[in-house]
């Protein structure tokens, strides 16, 4: 609608393989965001420029209206921006590979952000995302971060000790993928029908109310359906599935929940609750990140690619990323005041009554023009509150060992991580990732 202010965004990680299902997504919601530019940014220009002229073309086959920019100058970048959405992946894919691969060789979970290999990923995310809220805050100093860069909880940690101030938004799309599960196995269209009650950390929290659109109840419906098949649907196999990680998790869900079946799990916990399946099921050869770099990374630029040939993105596999559709949202919330409840990871501060005020949890929040407001969560039992602090303290010592350089915290962090059986682990594991990430990291001593 004409008189409707209209939007500057920049993605970073630009070079993302998410980066073209985000545009897409961005390019569907112009109702309601509308945009006149939007900008890709990445320190490395040679994996952005494989993507940006395919954008460039789907852009302008959208709305040619719409300025586009492809940079690797953070300056041009971050200048005259509303909303930054942060994707970045520090070391990229081949140090995915090591964070996985490197834990699993001494039987331990292999994993992009849970144990040793989610503590390695955020001593070399911090000085990353600090780096871009830096320019954000020269350049666009009214700009909103819209974070989603992993591991979120310690890069979440991380602003909150070093830019407390700064107008950085912690998110993550798991719940997301687990409410819609919720929407499915409850017989609705759309998650978005459903009202929802959570509290944890990040990749590491519980549902402990879904209510329908009349405000009935359907928890008890919902673990009743998980405690027989996890969250797959009765009948469903592997092959509805984009790969059977995904699957294992879904039924997974199975276990998890029977451990407390007044709550729905977040399918995470599987790492912290079930290590040693979790490692049986790994092939230390490869992991995820070969999965992801033979699979999506392969598919999407090769699409990419073939846009940029054709001139045109006529019939093209390109999915737009619905589950992205909550960066909109969180945009929209703050751009138009429209108060949408959403969960966000932020300080706790008192929202979980008998929990670390100074821990960053994800809680439910409403979002409004400046900022957000978390609902309150009340008291949390033991069992959930006892593995909450065990993990929130591993993360505290990840910030502290890049604050202070400290390889005693960094040791510390593994050793109390509850995927890594003993100390003696801890430290084999941890020598050989200072190796793996020598120029990522802080020199520890
Ligand atoms: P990717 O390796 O394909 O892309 C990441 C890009 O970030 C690369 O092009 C890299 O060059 C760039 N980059 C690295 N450091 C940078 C810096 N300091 N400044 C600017 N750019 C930088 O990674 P991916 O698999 O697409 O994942 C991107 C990130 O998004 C990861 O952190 C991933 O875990 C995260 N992710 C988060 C969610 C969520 O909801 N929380 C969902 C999906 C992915
Ligand atoms: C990915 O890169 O696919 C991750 O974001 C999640 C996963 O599948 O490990």
């Amino acid at each position: 609608d004409a008189g409707k202010k209209s939007f500057s965004v920049v993605i970073a990680g630009g070079g993302s393989t998410y980066t073209p299902e985000i545009i897409l997504m961005l390019l569907a919601n112009l109702d309601r965001l509308p945009l006149c530019c939007i900008k890709l940014y990445d320190n490395d220009g040679e994996r952005q420029g494989l993507l940006a002229p395919a954008v460039k073309i789907l852009i302008e086959e959208r709305d040619p209206s719409i300025e586009f920019v492809a940079t690797t100058d953070p300056e041009i970048a971050y200048t005259d921006v509303d909303f930054c959405l942060a994707h970045i992946r520090v070391g990229k894919l081949p140090m995915r590979e090591l964070d996985e691969k490197i834990p699993l060789k001494y039987g331990v979970v292999g994993q992009e952000t849970c144990g040793p290999g989610g503590l390695a990923y955020g001593l070399r995310s911090i000085p990353g995302v600090i780096e871009n809220i830096d320019y954000m805050e020269k350049y666009s100093p009214n700009c909103w971060m819209l974070n989603y860069s992993n591991p979120a909880a310690i890069v979440a940690e991380a602003c909150r000790r070093l830019r407390p101030n700064s107008r950085v938004i912690n998110i993550c799309d798991m719940p997301i993928g687990l409410e819609d599960s919720f929407a499915r196995i409850l017989g609705f269209q759309s998650r978005k029908q459903l009202d929802y009650r959570y509290f944890g950390l990040n990749h590491f929290g519980w549902y402990t109310s879904v209510k329908d659109p009349e405000g009935n109840e359907l928890l008890p419906k919902l673990v009743g359906h998980e405690l027989k098949y996890g969250n797959t649907m009765p009948g469903e196999s592997m092959d509805d599935y984009t790969d059977h990680t995904w699957y294992d998790t879904a039924l997974k869900v199975k276990d998890i929940v029977s451990l407390d079946p007044s709550m729905a799990p977040n399918s995470y916990l599987q790492y912290y609750l079930f290590p040693d399946d979790m490692v049986a099921h790994s092939d230390p050869h490869y992991t995820r990140a070969n999965m992801v770099m033979d699979g999506r990374e392969k598919r999407v630029f090769g699409e990419c690619a073939r846009i940029a040939e054709a001139g045109t993105a006529a019939g093209t596999t390109l999915k737009i990323g619905i589950h992205a559709e909550f960066i909109v949202d969180l945009a929209t919330a703050l751009a138009f005041n429209t108060h949408e409840r959403m969960l966000l990871i932020v300080p706790n501060n008192g929202a979980i009554e008998n929990f670390d005020p100074e821990a960053m949890v994800e809680i439910p929040c409403v979002v409004g023009k400046d900022g957000y407001e978390p609902l309150s969560i009340g008291k949390i039992p033991t069992f959930q509150k006892g593995l909450m602090y065990e993990q929130v303290c591993v993360e505290k010592l990840v910030a502290d060992a890049y604050e202070q350089h400290s390889y005693l915290k960094m040791l510390q962090a593994m050793t109390l991580s509850k995927t890594v059986p003993s100390a003696n682990v801890a430290k084999k594991i941890l020598d050989e990732l200072i190796v793996a990430n020598e120029g990522y990291w802080p020199e520890l001593h």
